[in-house]
């Protein structure tokens, strides 16, 4: 029940109380449901100032630069935990004693494999496809083995498809990668780390023995971490409001990635790593920063802004101290990250980027990391999905768990009124 009331005064004079919500923290949300029955819908187009639902997952603050799982924020998790631990987290809603740890570690394990015929959807993509586009395409593909098998009203289904899920995206996200080198699949190893055994899937071969670093492990177990969850961005609301209708949640999984592919969103990553590449040579870099402040050119600089934060970005501030700290392990020299700090420190200082508050995000830095431990560009995108699903599948739990209703946005239309076929 709300305490508070807003009231809004309609074009005929009529007032209408509205009631606001508070939530646990954050601003207090005016519930405008009630405007229908008075003949009115809200316009907001990108969802700027709307709340589609109340969640007790993750929340956000923009100004502030704050990411809380749970109650937990992002850098405490990033120092004490790991990428399966914040699974549990984000699913469960606490954090697991060492024996509810353990046997999770242990599910997820035991559904790494995947049904042998998924192997041969492979061979109907070209060998340059996109690995997004395969990936798209064989998570939907897994809808059609755990379909019948599942009641999403079951919560006991939905945890199992959850398990599933989160056990299987490496193995595809690796087949994708082997495919696209003509390299056989690997089998997933259960004595691995869920980063090491994703790492030895990508880049371990049947000829030889493949050893993890554990730097590198490191590095990607904090990656799958540091994107695990991130409210009702565009791919999560994909997710729910397919999930909505009340489809198969792999199928709802596969609109997500889509969603997340573009340049906007998680494809962002390959994005910094394509538009580095461009810029070439720290020299190159005033030019650059001209055409990303030049209203009539369509040049963004990659890896910077964002929707939410509007001050820093608290996953990149994390990313960015991995991304110190595996690059001085691996010892690496690329000439991409010359300009990508170059570019990082340019862009901090000047007036166009401050005034917007346009800062480095997570993809920056995560393009940098990813590059650096020999993750393919085109991968990266992938990679990111990988660690959104346990994001977007605790959110369409957390939907389906309670009473929710088909997403349907309703639009102001401006087009022709009525008008008569026209007889000739
Ligand atoms: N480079 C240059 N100018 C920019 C950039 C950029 N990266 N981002 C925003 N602007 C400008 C924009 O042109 C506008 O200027 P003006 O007010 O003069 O018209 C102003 O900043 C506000 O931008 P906006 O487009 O209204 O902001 P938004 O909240 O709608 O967009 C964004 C956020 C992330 C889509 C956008 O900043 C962007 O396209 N960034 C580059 C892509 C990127 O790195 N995306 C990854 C986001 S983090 C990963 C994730 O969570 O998905």
């Amino acid at each position: 029940m709300a305490d508070k009331h807003a009231t809004l005064t309609l074009p005929s004079g009529k007032t209408v109380e509205l009631p606001v919500y508070s939530g646990t923290i954050g601003p207090d949300v005016i519930d405008v449901a009630g405007l229908l029955k008075e003949g009115y819908f809200t316009h907001d187009p990108g969802f700027m100032s709307t709340s589609a639902t109340e969640s007790r997952i993750t929340y956000i603050d923009g100004d502030e630069g704050i990411l809380l799982h749970r109650g937990y924020s992002i850098e405490d998790l990033a120092e004490h935990s790991d990428y399966l631990e914040t699974c549990y987290l984000l699913w469960y809603g606490t954090l697991p004693t060492p024996e509810e740890k353990a046997q999770f570690v242990y599910n997820i394990t035991r559904h790494t494999m995947l049904h042998e015929s998924l192997a041969h959807f492979f061979d109907g993509f070209h060998h340059n496809a996109h690995p997004m586009a395969m990936m798209c395409g064989a998570v939907g593909a897994l809808s059609a083995f755990y379909h019948d098998v599942m009641d999403i009203r079951s919560q006991r289904d939905r945890e199992i498809a959850a398990h599933r899920l989160v056990a299987k995206m490496p193995t595809l996200a690796a087949m994708c990668y082997k495919h696209s080198i003509g390299q056989p699949f690997m089998y997933p190893r259960n004595d691995l780390s869920y980063a090491a055994n994703f790492l030895y899937m990508m880049f371990g071969t049947p000829c030889e023995e493949y050893v993890v670093s554990p730097a590198v492990e490191r590095a990607m177990d904090r990656i799958f971490l540091l994107h695990a969850d991130h409210e009702q961005n565009a791919s999560t609301s994909t997710v729910r409001l397919a999930g909505s209708t009340g489809a198969n949640p792999f199928a709802c999984v596969s609109a997500g990635i889509a969603a997340l592919w573009g340049p906007a969103h998680g494809g962002a990553n390959e994005a910094v790593l394509r538009m580095l590449d461009e810029i070439g040579t720290v020299d190159q870099i005033p030019r650059f920063i001209e055409k990303a402040k030049d209203p009539n050119d369509p040049f963004k600089l990659m890896g910077f802004g964002h929707r939410v934060y509007k001050n820093f970005d608290p996953r990149a501030k994390v990313m960015k101290a991995s991304s110190d700290e595996v690059l001085a392990e691996l010892k690496v020299v690329d000439p991409r990250l010359k300009v990508a700090m170059e570019l990082e420190r340019i862009a901090l200082s000047d007036p166009y980027f401050a005034d917007r508050k346009l800062f480095p995000n997570v993809d920056f830095y995560s393009g940098i990391i990813l590059s650096a431990i020999g993750i393919p560009t085109s991968m990266f995108t992938v990679i990111f999905a990988v660690s959104r699903t346990i994001g977007w599948i605790s959110h369409w739990h957390e939907m389906i768990s309670s009473p929710y209703k088909i997403g349907r946005p309703r639009q102001l239309y401006t087009g022709e009124a009525q008008r008569p076929y026209p007889s000739n």
